[in-house]
């Protein structure tokens, strides 16, 4: 056995975690830079619970709150000179994957004269700003890994940064920040967190603690996938779905993503596809693709989510997320490229041809 396990976030998990740890805060500085997109900090009642905690411990804050879906490396540099202008001393993000991702480059370019480009060569002169992440929705799992990913109009695709110095110092999980997400970002997100769990599980660069990680997100998204199916998302279902993401987060931390992250991205950036549900529509394919190179694991997830067969679960995801998008033959052809490049193709279990990924997506 041989493998390095790297998680330093301070994790707090329940109903008011920012009121109840928010001296937590205190230790990072006199001034911070929120970072935030358009309303889901507001209406989830994070930003205010937030603002509380700082005004309380008397540190000054300003909020940047410019990051759009699928952010630029062009916002994180508005958003690091953002950060200059007032001197923050750390940066909070609230939000999606989207804030928490840009926050993490805001981190590096508040304190780094660099073109936000060189951010993908993960060395920064100066260490970065710490990170505080507030999750309100229950997929990313951004705010426990270090992973900060931005699209890239020049390559035409999402792609990731980070190194261990771009983990959140502190992440607040409260699952009442996503009691607000309507039912399709619900099941999008949903799907992502579990995508890290079933990738990571399924990774060249699986270990045993991030599968028994793994594991256990697989078998809570089992016992929620019904719910979802109804469309009926009620009781503790929010909080084991934040629990979910949390440790699909865990587990990309150790392991990335595969092919199935790197395919879905090309529906994202061409097709307006959300994340999560580009990763769900292309699963069972990825599931079958994989099936000869790790068939125990793969019985294994079938059993975890209370399913017989890839294709019964293939049919329970489409039921949840809705219509696929239309892919041409010459599309497929340029998706399959662009994903050969992405460092996480190579890490799939099964080693993945360009034929594979066409094939995959035709039977999407
Ligand atoms: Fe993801």
């Amino acid at each position: 056995m041989q493998f390095k396990y790297l998680m330093p976030t301070k994790v707090f998990f329940g109903r008011g975690s920012v009121r109840e740890n928010s001296s937590e805060l205190a230790s990072f500085g006199k001034k911070a830079l929120i970072v935030t997109g358009g309303s889901s900090a507001k209406l989830s009642g994070a930003l205010s619970d937030i603002a509380a905690a700082l005004e309380g411990l008397g540190i000054e804050y300003s909020v940047f709150d410019k990051v759009e879906n699928n952010p630029s490396p062009e916002t994180v540099k508005a958003g690091g000179e953002a950060a200059k202008d007032i001197k923050a001393d750390f940066i909070i993000g609230i939000g999606g994957g989207s804030p928490l991702d840009a926050a993490k480059g805001v981190a590096v370019l508040a304190v780094n004269d660099m073109d936000p480009m060189e951010l993908y060569t993960n060395s920064f002169r100066n260490k970065p700003l710490p990170i505080v992440a507030v999750p309100t929705t229950a997929g990313t799992g951004s705010e426990v890994t270090p992973y900060s990913i931005l699209t890239r109009n020049d390559l035409k695709t999402k792609m990731s940064f980070g190194n261990a110095d771009t983990f959140p110092k502190v992440a607040f999980l409260d699952p009442a920040y996503t009691e607000t997400m309507p039912f399709n970002v619900t099941a999008n997100t949903a799907v992502d967190a579990f995508s890290h769990c079933l990738e990571g599980y399924l990774s060249k660069r699986s270990t045993p603690p991030s599968d028994v990680l793994a594991k256990e997100g697989i078998s809570i998204f089992g016992s929620c996938l019904d719910a979802l199916v109804r469309r009926e998302i009620e009781g503790d279902t929010r909080e084991k779905l934040l629990y979910m993401s949390m440790l699909g987060g865990f587990v990309i931390s150790q392991t990335g993503t595969t092919v199935l992250h790197g395919m879905g991205y090309n529906l994202t950036y061409f097709k307006d596809v959300p994340h999560g549900k580009a990763n769900g529509l292309l699963m069972a394919e990825y599931l079958k693709f994989n099936y000869p190179y790790a068939k125990e694991k793969t019985d294994n997830v079938l059993r975890l989510l209370g399913v017989e067969t890839i294709d019964e679960f293939g049919g329970k995801l489409a039921s949840i997320l809705g219509e696929k998008p239309h892919i041409t033959d010459e599309e497929t052809e340029i998706f399959a490229s662009i994903t050969m490049k992405q460092r996480s193709t190579a890490s799939n279990i099964r080693p993945v041809e360009a034929s594979d990924i066409i094939k995959m997506m035709r039977n999407m």
